[in-house]
């Protein structure tokens, strides 16, 4: 290991100063009914995402839209929409598709495919290289998958590329557009500042930006070239669906039909986008669009996992799980709570202020195109109240995805970022701009709209439960920002004509193999509520076999519990039975070890900040070390066996890989947070207003 030490450098140095290398050797293929709407793509092999089955075929390109595809919506921009496509392990001719979106707005959805319940996942090979390992309980055991960035900047997808740099230590967690980075002053002690006078600066924001400094290319961080409603994202995602099915029509299972799932802010994203899929269709037979030009998207189900599906239901239950949860974790006093309830219902409190937001929304703006500025700002300001609510837990210094963890959680571990900026796996997957996970400018023009609470989510889903679509609502219980418990009151509060069938069934233990019960479920026919156990936010990173087995009973339409055949239709619909509330209580497992993440510094201490500022320690594998002879890798993450332990740290790893969502069952850690929330930023932002670091430039939006 002696190799290895050459003092401080970043993960850079593979690629000239820093930029992508250019994108050769893609496919085109134009629209046949727009020749201005083109798939740009490549294969990858097995070799940058290795699958279980090496003749799994996988593609990785943009679908272009050019301005004005979204008229009359004001697209002044063009859309380069990132998908990364793998085939099902078995008979991909035959298997249905999966879509899957993360959140934010502004997360990229291969956090789901790196970190959650893709193919692979990213690990250290040695201390100067990053591989990828076949997850055991990924979902394309069951499905062609596909994930997409959206909406456009998110990830790898793009309007123009625009070099810049990333400032590592930037509270906001985002890129600089037309900026070099400096050659020669990286550090604080270069730019004259003492470890002292750096942790005391009151405008961090003068120096922040001159310290830790990489190159690159990236999207143009015009907010206003991005869709800023999730109603525009969903006509977004409608057009790159048309391209991408007509492109790559034997992925298109007319009659298994697609699955949509989504995380976080796919709450909203899901039921939005899905409902607007349904109504074209209807469009396209009652010939208002053309039948012979587009292609029906042929909806099987709906899964949201940790969704935060609606801030007028769920907006309660931030005190109510910050005093009481299955942990026994009492975070805010009941005084706290009580006062956080008042300030939600009282009269011109967190609720009245949505509902003000929505009235106006009905009058001024019922396509929801974020161009009426009385609606956005009523609905901003709702959001902004709402959101003193939820940030009662702040103090805890516990992980908003995690209540098991505290803030700096390093799970699941950020490789992928790392991995995702090697050039050699740029040039693979054909992307003009390096890989970012949450894109703040999309944040904040979603922000700008008050896009968090303008609702519509509960009708949408009742509306997709009356045409025959299934939807699963899937909620780990370990998580805080969207947490189960709103995402239970969100389940009863669907008016359908079963409403009431749901509520009188009761919560059944899920049976995921014969030795575990990975949670609860109440299941009315193509309907469920689901509490996973020993969960954050990411639920396939935490439970996969759970995660995993939940979504496959979800798409074959089986029950959920069980995985046993049921009735979905006529007079004896099936239903869960067992007890009115899942009541069930549970021990926190021990926290992780903290892992500094250069990439991702809300994984890192102050003295860690301090190092990466001050240019002191080593970096391998985008991970921050004292010294060489202190590398090591978290247990589970060795190459070599599924699980086995590359040769470093402490403890085995569990049966899956990376998970650790053991808790009662005896494993090693614990500990955690992640990147894929309606609040992602609000939260890195959090992480260093503890650190006193960045008071001065975070009142923003919170
Ligand atoms: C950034 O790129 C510029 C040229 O565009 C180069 O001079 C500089 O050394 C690069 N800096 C880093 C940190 O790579
Ligand atoms: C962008 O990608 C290049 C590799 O092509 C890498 O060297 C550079 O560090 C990346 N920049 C950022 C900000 O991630
Ligand atoms: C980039 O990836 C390639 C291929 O996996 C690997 O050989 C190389 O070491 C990586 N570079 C860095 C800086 O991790
Ligand atoms: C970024 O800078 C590099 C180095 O100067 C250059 O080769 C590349 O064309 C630039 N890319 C863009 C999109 O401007
Ligand atoms: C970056 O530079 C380009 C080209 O000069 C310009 O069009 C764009 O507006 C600039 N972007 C920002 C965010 O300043
Ligand atoms: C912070 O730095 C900026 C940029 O250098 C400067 O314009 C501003 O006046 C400074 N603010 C304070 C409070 O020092
Ligand atoms: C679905 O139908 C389209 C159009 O008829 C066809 O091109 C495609 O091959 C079909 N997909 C599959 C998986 O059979
Ligand atoms: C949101 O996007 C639409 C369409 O591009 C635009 O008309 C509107 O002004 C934007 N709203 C805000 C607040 O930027
Ligand atoms: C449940 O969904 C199926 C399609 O998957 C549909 O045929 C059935 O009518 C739905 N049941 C109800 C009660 O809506
Ligand atoms: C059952 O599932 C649990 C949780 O995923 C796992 O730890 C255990 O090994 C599984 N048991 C069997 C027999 O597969
Ligand atoms: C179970 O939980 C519900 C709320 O989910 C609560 O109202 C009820 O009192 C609890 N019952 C027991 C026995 O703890
Ligand atoms: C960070 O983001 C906030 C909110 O959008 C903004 O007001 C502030 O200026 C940003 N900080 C810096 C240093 O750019």
């Amino acid at each position: 290991m002696s190799v290895l030490l050459f003092g401080f450098c970043f993960p850079v140095t593979l690629a000239a100063q820093g930029y992508p290398p250019p994108v050769r050797g893609q496919k085109e293929i134009r629209s046949p009914h727009n020749p201005n709407i083109y798939v740009r793509y490549k294969n990858p092999t097995s070799e940058i995402c290795r699958t279980a089955n090496t003749k799994q075929k996988q593609f990785t390109g943009h679908i272009h839209l050019p301005p004005m595809t979204l008229a009359p919506v004001q697209q002044n921009y063009p859309i380069n929409t990132f998908f990364w496509f793998v085939e099902a392990q078995e008979r991909p001719e035959s298997a249905p598709l999966t879509i899957w979106l993360n959140g934010g707005p502004g997360s990229s959805s291969l956090i789901g495919m790196f970190a959650e319940m893709g193919p692979c996942e990213a690990v250290p090979a040695n201390p100067n290289s990053i591989t990828t390992r076949a997850r055991p309980f990924s979902w394309d055991k069951s499905s062609n998958m596909l994930f997409i960035d959206q909406p456009n900047q998110v990830g790898l997808s793009y309007d123009v590329p625009t070099n810049g740099t990333v400032a590592l230590l930037d509270p906001n967690g985002t890129y600089r557009p037309n900026t070099t980075a400096p050659t020669n002053t990286k550090y604080y002690g270069d730019l004259g500042y003492t470890d002292e006078q750096f942790a005391n600066l009151g405008n961090y924001s003068n120096i922040i930006y001159r310290i830790a400094l990489l190159n690159g290319t990236f999207p143009s961080g015009n907010k206003e070239f991005t869709t800023n409603t999730t109603e525009i994202s969903a006509m977004s995602a409608w057009h790159f669906l048309q391209a991408w099915l007509v492109n790559f029509p034997q992925y298109n299972p007319n009659s298994t039909g697609i699955n949509l799932f989504a995380e976080s802010y796919g709450g909203k994203y899901g039921p939005k986008f899905s409902t607007y899929f349904e109504e074209q269709n209807g469009r396209r037979e009652t010939g208002e669009l053309s039948k012979s030009d587009t292609v029906e998207l042929h909806l099987e189900s709906l899964g949201i996992i940790n969704g935060c599906v609606d801030s007028a239901i769920q907006t309660p239950s931030y005190p109510k799980y910050a005093n009481a949860n299955p942990y026994g974790i009492k975070v805010i006093s009941d005084e706290v709570r009580d006062a956080a309830l008042n300030d939600y219902s009282k009269s011109d409190g967190c609720l009245a202020r949505i509902q003000k937001c929505r009235t106006l929304l009905k009058e001024s703006d019922p396509e929801s195109f974020g161009d009426s500025n009385t609606v956005n700002e009523a609905c901003d300001s709702a959001n902004t109240y709402c959101n003193y609510i939820r940030d009662v837990y702040r103090a805890s210094g516990r992980g908003y995805y995690d209540i098991a963890s505290d803030s700096k959680d390093p799970f699941p571990y950020y490789y992928y970022l790392e991995y995702l900026n090697n050039a050699t796996v740029q040039e693979a997957i054909g992307t003009p701009v390096n890989y970012t996970q949450s894109n703040t400018f999309v944040y904040r023009a979603f922000d700008s709209t008050g896009d968090f609470v303008r609702g519509g989510e509960v009708e949408d889903i009742a509306y997709l439960l009356s045409r025959g679509v299934k939807v699963s609502l899937i909620y780990g219980d370990r998580d805080y920002i969207c947490n189960y418990m709103g995402g239970e009151a969100v389940s009863l509060a669907i008016d359908y004509p079963d409403k009431a069938a749901f509520k009188a069934a009761g919560y059944e233990d899920i049976r995921v193999n014969s030795s575990y019960v990975g949670g609860q479920v109440r299941q009315h026919g193509n309907f469920s509520f689901v509490r996973v156990y020993q969960s954050g936010h990411l639920v396939p990173s935490y439970q996969p076999e759970t995660a995993y087995v939940i979504f496959d009973r979800m798409i074959r339409g089986v029950s959920i519990a069980t995985g046993n055949k049921i009735s979905r239709s006529g007079s004896n619909i099936y239903s869960t039975t067992g007890p009115a509330d899942t009541n069930t209580t549970l021990r926190a497992p021990d926290r992780l070890p903290p892992v500094c993440f250069v990439r991702e510094t809300s994984t890192c201490s102050l003295d860690q900040i301090f190092m990466i500022g001050g240019g002191k320690g080593v970096i391998y594998n985008g991970v921050l070390y004292n010294s060489s002879s202190d590398y090591s890798i978290p247990a589970g993450l060795g190459i070599g066996s599924g699980n086995g332990d590359g040769g470093s740290s402490s403890s085995s790893g569990s049966s899956s890989g990376s998970s650790r969502g053991k808790g009662n069952t005896g494993s090693v850690d614990n500990n955690s947070k992640k990147g894929d929330s309606a609040i992602t930023l609000d939260a890195r932002r959090a992480s260093l207003l503890a650190l006193a670091l960045a008071l001065a430039i975070c009142i923003g939006d919170l």
